[in-house]
């Protein structure tokens, strides 16, 4: 997966911002945030294994796969601070698991649109998942047209002596959500680009995810007519 965060071209790195002290401060600070970030490696391992478990299921029953494939991320250091300094919070363990909640990152890429629902409820109605948020940016679109549909559960990981809860973000898109998604995040990040230009991509990009929109509703109809017939 990813990162949003990426530096654009003209922006400092922010090692670049920070005094040697405070590089320092922040690199001892995540040395010692080692066992956290092996616990969220570990829920993304539960999580991506329970979907796969889903996939291998359904794909028996009706030979075909949901998932079209996996990705997985651990936001990286300098966004974990980043985002903390964005929300205005200390640099501390406590405050990364209070607050930020997409430190571990599973995005499952879906065939269909339906898929994507049927997972979803599939992985909520697990008896060791607790939704903590749900987006649906497929009923919903945002402005510029990104689609998904965005979870953020709870997953409990078994440690030597002890059970840990971890939370996790979980997206779901199509295919053509995924190639709109992948697009406009290289484009957005890409140059300087003057007013005119923005504003008239940004209309574009719209049209081309109410195109990708058409193409999933379009995709999901013939699957359908497919499915009808091999039952009737
Ligand atoms: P963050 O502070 O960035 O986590 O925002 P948020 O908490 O409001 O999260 P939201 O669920 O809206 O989006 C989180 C993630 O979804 C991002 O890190 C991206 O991976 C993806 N995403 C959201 N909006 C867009 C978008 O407009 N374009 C693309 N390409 N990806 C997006
Ligand atoms: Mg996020």
């Amino acid at each position: 997966m990813k990162e949003q965060a990426s530096p654009h071209p003209l922006q400092t790195t922010f090692q670049e911002l920070m005094d040697e002290d405070s590089i320092r401060t922040f690199q001892k600070f995540f040395a010692s945030s080692k066992d956290l970030m092996s616990c969220y490696r570990c829920a993304i391992m539960e999580i991506e294994t329970k979907f796969r478990v889903l996939d291998e299921r359904f794909s028996l029953t009706h030979d075909r796969n949901p998932i079209d494939n996996i990705q997985t991320r651990l936001k990286s250091p300098e966004s974990i601070r980043e985002k903390l300094l964005r929300k205005n919070l200390p640099l501390t363990l406590e405050a990364i698991e209070k607050n930020l909640f997409d430190i571990a990152g599973v995005r499952v890429v879906c065939s269909f649109v339906d898929d994507i629902y049927m997972l979803a409820d599939c992985l909520l109605r697990q008896d060791d998942i607790t939704l903590i948020e749900r987006k649906d940016y497929i009923e919903k679109p945002k402005g510029n047209g990104y689609r998904s549909l965005h979870l953020i559960v709870e997953v409990p990981i078994f440690l030597q002596n002890e059970k840990k809860l971890m939370k996790v973000e979980v997206q779901l898109r199509t295919i053509a959500m995924e190639f709109w998604a992948n697009l406009e995040h290289q484009l957005r990040y890409k140059k300087n680009l003057s007013p005119e230009i923005i504003a008239r991509t940004t209309r574009q990009l719209n049209e081309c995810a109410q195109l990708s929109s058409v193409l999933d509703s379009q995709m999901q109809d013939i699957r359908d007519m497919i499915d009808n017939d091999r039952m009737s």
